[in-house]
């Protein structure tokens, strides 16, 4: 496989997200006296669904790895017990994810842009009528670039408190950070919302780790259980073996280390170097 090249990320996007969710499916699945929300539904929640057709690259979709592992939740705990939201805009693209998954009385599909609020409130509406506060939830936040970032404070307001999620960050694509600093701003504010966010759940974290020389910056933001820091830093490692170049992480929890990689994946060259040494 050539390096550098976009299959490497879809491939290794697809396994991190097969990885993350089939360890949250593995758990919610068992019947154990350790697990804490059986009595609820399982929200799997994607902002940014695509068509739904298979990757060239991976053979697989994100929505067809979230119904995967609700399919497993269902088919030991019942029907009811995994539910899907996909949203996407486009609507071409939402008629074509429509017919490769149909609506079904676990599977919701919501045309729309995930940051405008009728969308939101239909979120909301889903969750309320079908789960509680509790109830643990998956959210996936995969734009085309960083600059269409779907995950807004109005949105993390109506999602379950227990929410884990993944971001995808494409940070340079096509030449994005040539962007004034002006317009690259309100890029720190999607980390930090998210950040305090999961910083208010005492028992999570959020692991960050960007592909080091790729020329699109892309980077994959894990907020996850703090216990399962090693597991998550594995995954990262896993999906993206085949980067010869590696990959760079830091956690949330380590705060300097944290900074200075949003600094790096955000600011020019330049402006990165001007400012390494500031907290
Ligand atoms: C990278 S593709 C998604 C790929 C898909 N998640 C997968 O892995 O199979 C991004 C898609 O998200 C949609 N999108 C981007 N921002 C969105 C938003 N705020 N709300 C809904 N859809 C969005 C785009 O129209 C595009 O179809």
């Amino acid at each position: 496989m050539a390096v550098g090249q976009s299959q490497d990320r879809t491939l290794g996007k697809h396994i991190l997200l097969n990885r993350v969710v089939g360890r949250l499916a593995g758990v919610f699945s068992v019947n154990s006296p350790k697990t804490r929300f059986l009595s609820s539904p399982y929200f799997f929640i994607d902002l940014c669904a695509g068509d739904g057709t298979p990757s060239y690259f991976s053979g697989y979709s994100s929505p067809e790895i979230l119904q995967k592992h609700a399919n497993t939740i269902r088919a030991r705990r019942g029907e009811g017990s995994a539910i899907v939201i996909l949203v996407e805009k486009d609507r071409a693209t939402f008629d074509k994810l429509q017919k490769a998954f149909p609506a079904t009385n676990n599977t919701y599909l919501i045309h729309g842009d995930s940051k405008d609020p009728s969308v939101i409130a239909e979120i909301a509406e889903i969750i309320k009528s079908k789960g509680k506060p509790s109830s643990p939830c998956f959210v996936h936040n995969d734009p085309n670039k960083v600059t269409d970032w779907a995950i807004t404070p109005e949105l993390l307001k109506v999602l379950p408190r227990y929410t884990t999620s993944l971001t995808t960050m494409g940070c340079n694509v096509g030449g994005l950070k040539r962007l004034d600093f002006e317009n690259r701003e309100s890029w720190f504010d999607y980390v930090q919302v998210l950040a305090k966010a999961v910083k208010s759940v005492k028992c999570h974290n959020a692991y960050l780790a960007s592909l080091r020389n790729d020329k699109s910056q892309w980077a994959y933001l894990v907020t996850c259980p703090a216990k399962w820091e090693k597991d998550v830093a594995n995954d990262i490692e896993k999906a993206f073996k085949d980067w010869t170049h590696g990959v760079e992480g830091a956690w949330l929890s380590d705060s300097l280390r944290f900074k200075s990689l949003i600094r790096k994946l955000f600011l020019t060259k330049k402006e990165w170097e001007d400012n390494q040494d500031v907290a």
